[in-house]
């Protein structure tokens, strides 16, 4: 399909950036760099401005921005608009109940960001020092975020779904010494006990200085005395200022968990003034942000989308950004659109998994709520199917609203391939056009840059503001992920085709990496928490097309000597990798087999338990390097009786 859609007249004629601004800045970014760079770092505001703008090398990597600038990206996005907007909201929250919640100026946000600066600093917290955040979506979560940005500390933010193995290799890895939690938090009426997730997490062993505990819920709750403190107690004591640390433009702002291909998830790395950069611009074209508009990205502060787009991108452009607690089907599959009505939302950002899963539901829950409000509309973490665009754009936006579909990474730190709402015709299915400073190259099988309509690996050549600078502690890892593929060239892990008019089409990971209702993990973790079990001798993890999650989770597990499998195995097993990772990672398939297909060499052969796991074998290739080339059929008979 190469459908074209143009945006709504009215909308392109008040655009920040129409066609022509797009060609000529586009160019510019690419050409001058420098100059287009310094133009942008205007957005923020600048303790000492930037001379230099650009300094990097993809060989060896170093990766610098605005290296002798000083800023502090609080400031920016709170104590900044206190002269021209101290009554405006800054968020709008809305809780797991609709209805509850409530709405906080930014003078509001501005008292409660030093009270829990001030509350960090009398636990101990001082520049450089890393805090894990562990949250339910409230505001005190960004409030924590942005406490940390003032006083130069690290956040790490853990999502609430996560377990507390999770939480604790996260604590260990960014050698974190203090936790910002609530007691509890709730989820589609689901209480989630998350103090006692770091309650447990702890207990695994961490040297940890002070828990800060925020009471959300009200519910009982386990109490360890000289570590944990609450933050309505403390906040009580603490000085009504705070002053914003200077902070060098490539300091740390936070570390970021993400999975990777191979290993344990790696700490992404950003810094302050790239990133602040990055997600003011990304945020005023991408998204075309009016002043007063009320704008709803509905992702987790506990992935980057949250980090970006609900938290820095919005606040460093002044935007009244909305905070929801709740899941798209609690109380009923018509929630997202109950709150765009009552709170008059303008611009609304959230996940094909989300939309597939309430184009399910058809368009009554839509239908029946005002949605007038709503200009423009967003997707983001997965390819959107392009079914699933149609609907977005036919029934949630009436074809009103432009949909931008915007490719990114966490290790990107902000959007990086999408359409602009004034600029681009729009293409269901099809993220668009690059954003300015982005360079992409699509890489052949031999390693040779394609040009024109091709297909390939989409690498990126040159390096931008908002790129991730290295993984926490572990700079060769960074080097090895992400530039060893292709030298020269920062390797992004999808597969993309690039067509006639210049669109990009990511058609998904080709390592493995599985992106499951948009939230990204391993293969490599699920598989070693099933070996972890008692009963699991060898594991292998794939991907599979899943209708509303993108892809599902399909494991291929042998067991150990003398143990059958048992529907009661199967339970036990999914529980365990919920334990051990979380919810998000329970498989969906288990498919029990004497045997995994192994070269003669030993190494499990991925590419054939990807094709019977599609469902798909009419082109295993060559499988006569198999060990034992029988038990290819015995793994289609097994299939097929899934
Ligand atoms: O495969 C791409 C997919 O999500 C991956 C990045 O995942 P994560 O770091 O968790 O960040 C998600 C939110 C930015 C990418 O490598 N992805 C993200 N956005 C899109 C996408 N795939 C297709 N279209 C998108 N719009």
């Amino acid at each position: 399909m190469n459908e074209r859609i143009s945006p709504p007249q009215p909308l392109v004629a008040a655009s920040h950036a129409n066609a022509a601004d797009y060609e000529a800045m586009y160019r510019r970014s690419l050409s001058d760099p420098d100059g287009f760079w310094r133009e942008q770092a205007g957005r923020i505001g600048w303790i000492r401005e930037p001379t230099r703008i650009a300094d990097w090398s993809f060989d060896p990597v170093d990766i610098k921005w605005f290296e002798d600038g000083v800023l502090n990206l609080c400031w920016n996005c709170v104590d900044r608009h206190l002269e021209s907007r101290a009554d405006q909201t800054a968020f709008l929250f809305e809780g797991d109940e609709p209805g509850e919640g409530r709405s906080i100026s930014y003078g509001a946000l501005y008292r409660e960001v030093v009270r829990m600066a001030n509350c960090l600093k009398a636990m101990g917290v001082a520049k450089g020092d890393r805090v894990t955040i562990y949250m339910p979506m409230i505001p005190e979560a960004a409030v924590a975020m942005l406490a940390c940005a003032r006083i130069g500390a690290v956040h790490s933010v853990v999502f609430g779904g996560f377990s507390p193995d999770a939480i604790h290799g996260r604590i260990e890895d960014a050698a974190s010494r203090f936790v910002v939690t609530a007691d509890g938090g709730k989820r589609g009426g689901k209480l989630v006990p998350l103090k006692a997730n770091v309650d447990a997490a702890l207990a695994r062993g961490a040297e940890i200085d002070g828990v800060l505990v925020v009471r959300h819920l009200g519910c009982d709750i386990q109490w360890v005395e000289g570590r944990d403190h609450w933050y309505h107690e403390l906040g009580e004591t603490v000085p009504d200022e705070c002053p914003c640390e200077p902070m060098n433009a490539e300091d740390p702002l936070f570390i970021l968990y993400t999975s990777g291909s191979t290993g344990k998830p790696k700490g992404v790395l950003h810094t302050t003034g790239g990133y602040a950069v990055w997600t003011a611009t990304t945020f005023h074209y991408v998204f075309d942000y009016k002043p007063g508009e009320i704008f709803w990205c509905t992702a987790d502060v506990g992935w980057v989308t949250g980090h970006s787009y609900v938290v820095y991108g919005p606040l460093a452009n002044g935007a009244t950004s909305l905070i929801f607690e709740g899941v798209p089907n609690y109380p009923d599959f018509s929630r997202f659109w109950d709150v765009v009505e009552r709170q008059r939302v303008n611009i609304f950002y959230t996940a094909p998994t989300a939309i597939r899963a309430l184009m399910r539901e058809g368009e009554g829950p839509v239908t029946k709520h005002d949605r007038s409000s709503l200009r423009l509309l967003g997707s983001v973490g997965e390819p959107i199917n392009p079914e699933a665009w149609r609907w977005y754009w036919d029934v949630v936006g009436e074809q009103r609203c432009p949909v931008v579909d915007t490719w990114w990474q966490t290790e990107t730190g902000g959007i990086m391939i999408t359409t602009l709402p004034g600029a681009h015709d729009m293409k269901p299915g099809s993220a668009g056009r690059p954003f300015f400073g982005v360079d992409p190259q699509l890489v052949g099988p031999d390693g040779e840059v394609l040009s024109g309509a091709a297909s390939g690996n989409l690498c990126l050549v040159g390096s931008w503001p908002g790129q991730m600078r290295s993984v926490y502690g572990d700079h060769q890892r960074f080097v090895q992920t992400y530039f060893s593929t292709y030298a020269g060239k920062y390797f992004t892990g999808d597969g993309c085709r690039r067509d006639e008019d210049g669109y990009y089409w990511i058609t998904g990971r080709v390592d493995d990496v599985l992106n499951i209702s948009g939230h990204r993990l391993g293969t490599a973790e699920i598989e070693s928490a099933l070996v972890g079990h008692a009963a699991v001798a060898e594991a292998a993890v794939v991907g599979y097309p899943h209708d509303i999650k993108g892809q599902g989770i399909y494991c291929y597990v042998t067991l150990m000597e003398g143990i059958e499998p048992t529907p009661e195995l199967e339970k036990d097993l999914r529980a365990h990798v919920r334990t051990e990772i979380s919810p998000i990672a329970s498989p969906d398939l288990i498919h029990f087999t004497p045997a995994l297909p192994k070269t003669r060499s030993g190494k499990i052969m991925r590419r054939i338990l990807r094709k019977i796991a599609e469902n798909d074998y009419s082109s295993l290739g060559d499988t006569s390097t198999l060990a034992d080339p029988s038990l290819v059929d015995v793994l289609i008979d097994e299939r097929k009786k899934k």
